[in-house]
């Protein structure tokens, strides 16, 4: 086997490698990573398509980003009683129920979870 196609299968192993363990290093990885991720739930699915999607996939929102789970640690440490309390109320450049009106508590508290990695 030439030195060149060693190079290449090492590099695609180690794509795998970075598939496999999750959120990466780059942005646009954990965009890509944030987009491929929907909630087991058909209803909550629905919601958050709808809704948190619309910002907790985009960069430039400055939402963390879904899946992202880093990020999301640094909020947690607050509590999810505060998170699901900013979620409902708003926080910052975060609309109130994230303008999902229709979202109780219950659901904005399993689309915190989910959003954060945390889903059971
Ligand atoms: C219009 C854009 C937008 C939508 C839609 C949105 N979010 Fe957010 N969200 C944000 C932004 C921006 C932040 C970061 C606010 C900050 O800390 O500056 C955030 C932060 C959060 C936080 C962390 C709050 C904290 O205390 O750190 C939670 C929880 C959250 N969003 C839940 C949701 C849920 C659940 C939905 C869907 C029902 C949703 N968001 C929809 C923009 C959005």
């Amino acid at each position: 086997m030439s030195g060149l196609r060693v190079r290449a299968l090492l590099a695609l192993g180690l794509m795998l490698f970075a598939v496999a363990c999750g959120p990466t290093e780059t942005p646009e990885q954990k965009v890509a990573w944030a987009e491929g991720m929907t909630p087991a739930d058909a209803r909550l699915a629905e919601m958050y398509g709808r809704s948190c999607k619309a910002c907790h996939v985009v960069l430039e929102s400055k939402a963390p980003l879904t899946g992202d789970k880093a990020a999301w640690d640094a909020r947690f440490e607050q509590g999810i009683d505060t998170l699901v309390v900013h979620a409902r109320d708003g926080f910052k450049a975060m609309p109130p129920r994230g303008s999902c009106m229709d979202c109780t508590d219950e659901d904005l508290k399993a689309l915190t979870l989910f959003m954060a990695g945390r889903a059971p």
